[in-house]
C-alpha cells in the first residue's frame, strides 16, 4: 500500500487515483499520521498543499516519517517541505509560477526514467526549493525553477516540484509508475477487490436499516442505487428520484425508464419548491446553498409523507471523490465550491453516521468501472456527467449591475491579444474558476476575430496567466452585440430557453459522433445582451474532471451548433468557452 499524506492540496486525491490506475493500493492519510502507522507501508507520498513551509499554520507532520527507511515521494508542497526539513533551502513567495512549463531533465535517475531531455509539465507553486538537502541531487529544473526534481537514491527520498498526476504532465504517470518501482510496491488493486471491499462497509455502516437514496440519472447516483439495491436488496433501498425543475429536456423520463429496471424509483415533482429557493438570487454560492437545503428539505418532507422512520432509514448519496475534495472536505484542503452534497444540513446527518455514500472514495473513471462490472448499459455508465443543481448552475444571473472593472484591465488584456492580431474586451460579469488551490470569481474575456485552436489556447493562456482579475477566455461564434450585463434571474423561462439550446447543441454533437470525444459539455445562459439571451458552449476533455482542456472540436460541428442554438427564439449570441481547468471550472458556478 502506498499512503498519500494530504496536506490539503486539490489534487492530493488525484495521487491516489492515479497510483490506483497504476494497479497499486492507495490511501489518502492525514499530513500527521504517526512514523508507526506508516512503518509498514511500502511507499509514502506527500501531496501539495496552499500553504508555505514558513506558515505557522501549516498542517503538521512528523519528521521522523522521513527516517523509516520507507521511499517518499514529494510533490510540490511536499518537495519544499522535505527540502525544508531536511536542510536545504526554501526561498518563500517570489514569482508565483502556474501552468505549463518546460522541464530540463539533468540526470535521468530512478524517478525521472524515461524522460526526454526536455518534458511539458505542471506546475502550480509560491515558493520554491533553491537549494538541495545534503545527500540529494538536483534531478531536473525549468527556466523558473532550479530544482523541480531532485533526489537521494541512497535513502530512496525524492521531490518534485512539478504535479506528476494531472493529465497536464504528458510523462507523469511514468514518473508515479518509476516511484512505484521504487518502492517495490505490490500491483494488487482492482474493482472486483474493492467492490469486496465497499459491500462489506455498506451492510456494516447501514446495519439493520434500510436507505433513501436521492437518484438523479448521473451515473455516480445511478451506480450508487444500483450497488446498494445488489447489496440490501430492492426491499431496503428506495430511490427518490427528485424533478428539481433544473433537468435537461427529456432528461426525467429517461432516468425513470433505466432505474426503474434495477429497482424502487419514486419521482416527485419539486420544481416550484426549487423555483421558489432561488428566486431573485444572483451570488452563485447563496444559489447553492438554498438549493442544497431545499433537497434536505424536500427529501425531509418526501420521508415523511413516505412515513419513514429515521431511526430505521440512512440516507444514501453517489457522492465520489473530487466532491469531498472541492469543498475542503479534506481536512487540508482550501474551500473552492461547496457541493450540494456537503452543505450544512448533509454535515449533520453525516456526523450523526446516517449517511451512506459507497463510492466516496472513488473517481469518476472507478465508478465507471464498477457500474460496468454492476452490468449497467453502456450509454448509463458513459454518459456526461451532470451536476447536482443542474441547469441551475449554468443559468447565470445578475442584478443589471454587473461587474464593473478598471480600465487598466481592459489594457492589459488587449495588450496581450493584440500581439496574436486579435480583439479582447473584458466582460462585466464573473463566472467561478480555480488558481493553485483557491476558488477564484472573476471576469471573462471575450475575444473576437478569426483564429485557429491554438491562437486561441495561446491566447487564452497568455491572458488567464498575465493579467489578475481574468479567469476565462470566451471566443465569439457569433456576434455578441450588446456587452453589457442584462438583469436576470433564476425563473421557468430563462431555464426552458437553456434546454432548448442545451438539446440542439447536444443534437449536433451526437450526429457528429463527438460525445464520447469530450468528458462533457455544458451549455450555459450568462446574463449579457439587451433582450436576446446569450449563450457559451463549454466542451471539455477530462479524465477526471480536476483538471480539464477546452475541447478542440471540428469548426464545422462548432459553427453548426452555434447556428442550432441560435435558431433557439430568444437567443441573441453564441460563445465558446476557451479556457482550461485550471484557471477556469468547467461549469461557470
Ligand atoms: P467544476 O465546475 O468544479 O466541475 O470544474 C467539476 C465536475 O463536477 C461537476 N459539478 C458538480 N457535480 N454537484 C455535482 O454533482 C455539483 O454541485 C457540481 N458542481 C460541478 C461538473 O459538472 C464537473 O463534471
Amino acid at each position: 500500500m502506498i499512503a498519500v499524506l494530504d496536506f490539503g492540496g486539490q489534487y492530493a486525491h488525484l495521487i491516489a487515483d492515479r497510483i490506483r490506475r497504476l494497479r497499486v493500493y492507495a490511501e489518502i492519510l492525514p499530513s500527521d499520521a504517526s512514523p508507526r502507522r506508516l512503518q509498514d507501508v511500502e511507499g509514502i507520498v506527500l501531496s501539495g498543499g496552499p500553504a508555505s513551509v514558513y506558515d505557522p499554520e501549516a498542517p503538521p507532520f512528523d519528521e521522523e516519517v522521513l527516517e523509516l527507511g520507507v521511499p517518499v515521494l514529494g510533490i510540490c508542497y511536499g518537495h519544499q517541505l522535505m527540502a525544508y526539513v531536511l536542510g536545504g533551502e526554501v526561498r518563500p513567495g517570489g514569482t508565483r509560477e502556474y501552468g505549463v512549463a518546460r522541464l530540463q531533465v539533468l540526470e535521468e535517475d530512478e524517478v525521472l526514467r524515461g524522460l526526454g531531455p526536455s518534458e511539458t509539465v505542471w506546475m502550480s507553486h509560491g515558493d520554491q526549493v533553491v537549494r538541495v538537502p545534503p545527500g540529494f541531487r538536483v534531478l531536473a529544473r525549468t527556466p523558473d525553477c532550479p530544482v523541480a526534481a531532485m533526489g537521494d537514491p541512497e535513502r530512496k527520498l525524492y521531490g518534485l516540484q512539478f504535479h506528476p498526476e494531472v493529465t497536464h504532465t504528458p510523462k507523469g504517470m511514468r514518473v508515479l509508475d518509476n516511484f512505484l518501482e521504487v518502492c517495490g510496491a505490490r500491483r494488487t488493486w482492482d474493482m472486483e477487490r474493492f467492490l469486496e471491499g465497499i459491500e462489506e462497509e455498506i451492510r456494516r455502516k447501514v446495519g439493520g436499516r434500510k436507505v433513501f437514496l436521492l437518484v438523479s440519472g448521473g451515473v455516480d447516483s445511478t451506480v450508487s442505487f444500483v450497488l446498494l439495491t445488489k447489496v440490501l436488496g430492492k426491499d431496503r433501498v428506495y430511490g427518490l428520484f427528485v424533478d428539481n425543475g433544473f433537468l435537461r429536456k427529456g432528461e426525467r423520463e429517461q432516468v425513470e425508464g433505466t432505474l426503474g429496471t434495477f429497482g424502487r424509483v419514486h419521482t416527485v415533482d419539486a420544481s416550484e419548491d426549487f423555483l421558489r429557493a432561488v428566486e431573485g438570487v444572483v451570488d452563485p454560492e447563496e444559489k447553492r446553498r438554498r438549493i442544497g437545503e431545499t433537497f434536505v428539505r424536500v427529501m425531509r418532507r418526501e420521508a415523511d409523507a413516505l412515513g419513514l422512520n429515521p431511526e430505521e432509514w440512512v440516507l444514501g448519496q453517489g457522492t465520489i471523490y473530487p466532491d469531498t475534495i472541492e469543498s475542503g472536505g479534506t481536512r487540508n484542503s482550501a474551500v473552492i465550491k461547496t457541493h450540494h452534497n456537503r452543505v450544512e444540513a448533509i454535515k449533520r446527518l453525516l456526523e450523526e453516521g446516517r449517511v451512506v455514500e459507497p463510492l466516496s472514495q472513488l473517481y469518476k473513471d472507478e465508478v465507471r468501472r464498477v457500474g460496468e462490472r454492476l452490468g449497467l448499459p453502456e450509454d448509463v455508465v458513459w454518459r456526461h456527467p451532470f451536476p447536482g443543481p443542474g441547469l441551475a448552475v449554468r443559468v447565470l444571473c445578475s442584478d443589471g449591475k454587473g461587474f464593473p472593472f478598471p480600465e487598466e484591465l481592459s489594457e492589459g488584456v488587449e495588450k496581450v491579444a493584440d500581439k496574436f492580431g486579435l480583439e479582447a474586451e473584458v466582460l462585466p460579469i464573473r463566472s467561478v474558476g480555480v488558481q493553485g488551490d483557491f476558488r477564484t470569481y472573476a471576469h471573462p474575456v471575450l475575444i473576437s476575430g478569426e483564429a485557429d485552436w491554438g491562437t486561441l489556447e495561446e491566447v487564452s493562456t497568455s491572458i488567464t496567466n498575465s493579467v489578475e482579475g481574468v479567469n476565462r477566455v470566451v471566443w465569439e461564434l457569433t456576434p455578441l452585440k450588446a456587452r453589457r450585463p442584462m438583469r436576470a434571474t433564476l425563473t421557468r423561462e430563462r431555464l426552458d430557453l437553456l434546454r432548448e439550446a442545451d438539446f440542439r447543441a447536444h443534437e449536433v454533437l451526437r450526429g457528429w459522433g463527438l460525445e464520447r470525444e469530450v468528458w462533457q459539455m455544458p451549455v450555459v445562459l450568462v446574463p449579457l445582451g439587451d433582450g436576446g439571451e446569450t449563450v457559451v458552449l463549454r466542451p471539455v476533455c477530462s479524465q477526471e474532471a480536476m483538471t480539464a482542456q477546452f475541447a478542440k472540436l471540428p469548426l464545422e460541428a462548432v459553427h453548426e451548433m452555434a447556428e442550432a442554438v441560435l435558431s433557439v427564439p430568444g437567443v441573441g449570441a453564441v460563445l465558446y468557452d476557451v479556457t482550461h481547468k485550471p484557471p477556469g471550472t468547467i461549469e461557470w458556478e
